[in-house]
């Protein structure tokens, strides 16, 4: 494999990373992860949108502009010959010693990979259990830092209960997923978190309330409760490798009828034709 640092072109066994990079002692970096549908970038400015405004938040100064960042990832998925699959990109704020504050010198730290992945195509026709789990995480769960040690957590919990994934809330109110966002379906309205600081704005979210809109569903983008998403008619989750996924069982009851919902399967035929 074909990594890219900083602006050049290596191959994955010529990669050296500095046991003082930030990103090691404080997660103290950020990153995105692109869709590659057809050897090309899905999506890519509003994936660039959210990384130049995650950088400003933590002052992080990009190595490159977007236009420029965008050019050498197409570069990345060239090298690797990747027609299906994803772009992790990550920018750290450099490296020196350990001390909290910011380094007067040091470069930022950018690393790029390319990941082969197949849509999941089980996933998206049979559907996910989630299991309930408050969200600790801090207030600006808008930015997409490297710092996902609650995620990681929350994933885990999922698993260790023979669950997909967990569906986070702060006192009863539904926030997110350890890796996704979360929608719920009642009397046809699709109804989603609100972006504001305490969910991702995830790209794929903000795709599905587009299509949603053009086919006439309604959308609410307000905090809805737990008791809501048991009661929900449908639910699904979406994110950038899950796409559009129906959400079957919470806490191991069923969704409805168990069954993945009609407003689900058209959200799901209209991002097919999105992304063709
Ligand atoms: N996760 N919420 C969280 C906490 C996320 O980490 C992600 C993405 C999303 C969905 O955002 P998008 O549609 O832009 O992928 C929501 C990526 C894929 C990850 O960390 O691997």
């Amino acid at each position: 494999p074909i990594y890219l640092i900083q602006d050049r072109l290596v191959p994955k066994e010529e990669v050296r990373v500095s046991p003082d990079d930030r990103g090691y002692y404080f997660g103290d970096g950020i990153y995105e992860v692109f869709r590659v549908y057809g050897g090309k970038l899905f999506e890519a400015e509003a994936h660039f949108k959210r990384l130049e405004r995650t950088a400003a938040a933590v002052r992080i100064d990009l190595p490159a502009a977007s236009s420029e960042l965008k050019k050498q990832l197409e570069q990345l998925i060239a090298a690797n010959s990747l027609i299906e699959g994803t772009v992790y990109l990550q920018i750290t704020r450099g490296t020196t010693p350990r001390a909290h504050a910011f380094p007067a010198q040091a470069e930022p730290v950018l690393m790029a990979y390319t990941t082969e992945v197949k849509r999941p195509v089980h996933m998206m026709q049979q559907g996910i259990a989630v299991v309930t789990m408050e969200d600790i995480r801090w207030l600006r769960c808008d930015l997409k830092t490297l710092n996902l040690l609650p995620n990681t957590l929350a994933k885990q919990h999922a698993l260790d209960r023979g669950a997909d994934d967990v569906v986070l809330h702060r006192s009863g109110l539904v926030t997110e997923c350890s890796a996704s966002n979360v929608m719920i379906v009642k009397q046809g309205a699709v109804i989603t978190h609100p972006a504001d600081n305490l969910i991702l704005h995830g790209i794929t979210r903000a795709v599905a309330l587009r299509l949603a809109r053009e086919l006439g569903i309604p959308v609410a983008e307000t905090p809805f409760t737990l008791d809501d998403l048991r009661q929900a008619d449908e639910a699904f989750v979406t994110g950038t490798t899950i796409e559009v996924t129906p959400v079957i069982s919470v806490d191991g009851l069923p969704v409805a009828t168990g069954n993945p919902g009609p407003v689900t399967r058209r959200l799901q035929q209209a991002f097919e034709q999105a992304i063709a």
